[in-house]
């Protein structure tokens, strides 16, 4: 297979509630490989639209996760951030990749499933075909790594599958085009750590999410120390005292939880926490992490308060963003569009 040039891509939808399962899943993996690559990170407003937005509130939160990322330490200037429907050729690929893509294919995935719920006959198209224009997303910069917590691996299994067949199926047109033996990379998750997938704090057994109704299941980026406070000290726990080897954290979903937050804030691993808060009781380690939870995130929420009062610096990074993204881009769809056999 081909070598192809390393890049990192990865997104966050704009849907609100920004929370800790995003910033340690997700956020901070993104600024840590800034230092050893070149980063696309895109605000994907675009696979907002699969479920119902309003368009003020939409507006909002794009701005919001955009002040977010840099807020968290990304750098817009030695990397690209941009938001998805800026650049037309996310949607133009997306369109190729439903073309590639087999129903079957789709028809696995969990997240839809999720999320069309019940009702899956009233469900968009395009929550359907969600995963292709997350295949769009990374391959049009023909990017070869992407960051992002555990629910997003099935994703990005489909992204692999797509970027292989569409190979396969051109191969001979790849070839004929001089663009070697393989168009696409096949884009390799990053899904490492102690916290890739970080648990709501009322119920150990379900994902810390955007949508869940109670603001107590998560800690979102904008909440400020007393917030974090309590929602910590309510955080559910078990009667047992704190584990003294990660083996103990088995069968015990909120504790397991607690510590691998504490591990991934602090930069360390589940051990770690548990040598020094083994044997302890909930109330001492529920202090310290509040202490460090707040430490860590409230300049993050001040910092995204004042980016915020200043919307028109926001859209020009963005804007500014597209620009260099769509360069790339745009290279790259011309070269798909001499694979398929369009005239242009
Ligand atoms: P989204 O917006 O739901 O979440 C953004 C990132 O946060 C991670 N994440 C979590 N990680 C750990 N624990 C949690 N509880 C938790 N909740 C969310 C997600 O895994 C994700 O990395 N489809 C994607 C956005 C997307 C994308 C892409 C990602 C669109 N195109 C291309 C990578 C590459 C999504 O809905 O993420």
């Amino acid at each position: 297979m081909a070598k192809f040039v390393e890049r990192v891509f990865s997104g966050v939808q704009p849907t609100g509630n920004l929370h800790l399962g995003n910033y340690l899943g997700a956020i901070v993996k993104f600024v840590e490989l800034q230092k050893t690559h070149d980063c696309l990170y895109c605000v994907v407003d675009l696979h907002a639209i699969t479920l119902p937005q309003k368009p003020e509130e939409l507006k909002a939160n794009i701005r919001e996760v955009t002040a977010a990322f840099i807020a968290c330490g990304i750098d817009p200037e030695k990397h690209i951030v941009f938001n998805q429907s800026q650049v037309t050729e996310h949607a133009e690929l997306a369109w190729v990749f439903n073309c590639v893509a087999r129903i079957g294919w789709l028809n696995r995935m969990t997240q839809f499933k999720e999320k069309a719920g019940k009702d899956r006959e009233n469900a968009s198209v395009g929550l359907y075909a969600y995963p292709c224009l997350m295949a769009a997303d990374i391959l049009a910069y023909r990017a070869t790594h992407v960051p992002v917590g555990e629910d997003q691996k099935q994703h990005l299994e489909l992204a692999r599958d797509i970027a292989q067949k569409f190979n396969l199926d051109f191969a001979a047109s790849i070839a004929a085009n001089g663009y070697g033996d393989a168009f696409f990379p096949l884009p390799e998750p990053l899904i490492q750590g102690p916290a890739t997938r970080v648990m709501s704090l009322r119920d150990g057994s379900k994902k810390m999410s955007k949508s869940d109704p109670s603001d107590y299941s998560r800690i979102n980026l904008s909440d400020d120390a007393d917030a974090i406070a309590q929602k910590v000290r309510k955080a559910k726990t078990d009667p047992e005292p704190l584990p003294s080897e990660v083996e103990g954290l088995k069968q015990r979903p909120e504790a397991d939880n607690l510590v691998g937050i504490f591990a991934a804030l602090n930069g360390e691993t589940k051990l770690d926490v548990l040598k020094v808060f083994g044997g302890g009781n909930f109330s001492a380690f529920k202090s310290a992490l509040v202490d460090l939870a707040v430490a860590k995130l409230g300049p993050i929420g001040a910092e995204m308060q004042r980016l915020k009062s200043d919307p028109a610096s926001i859209d020009r990074v963005l804007v500014d963003g597209a620009a260099r993204a769509r360069a790339v881009a745009s290279k790259n769809m011309a070269m798909v569009k001499d694979i398929l056999g369009f005239v242009r």
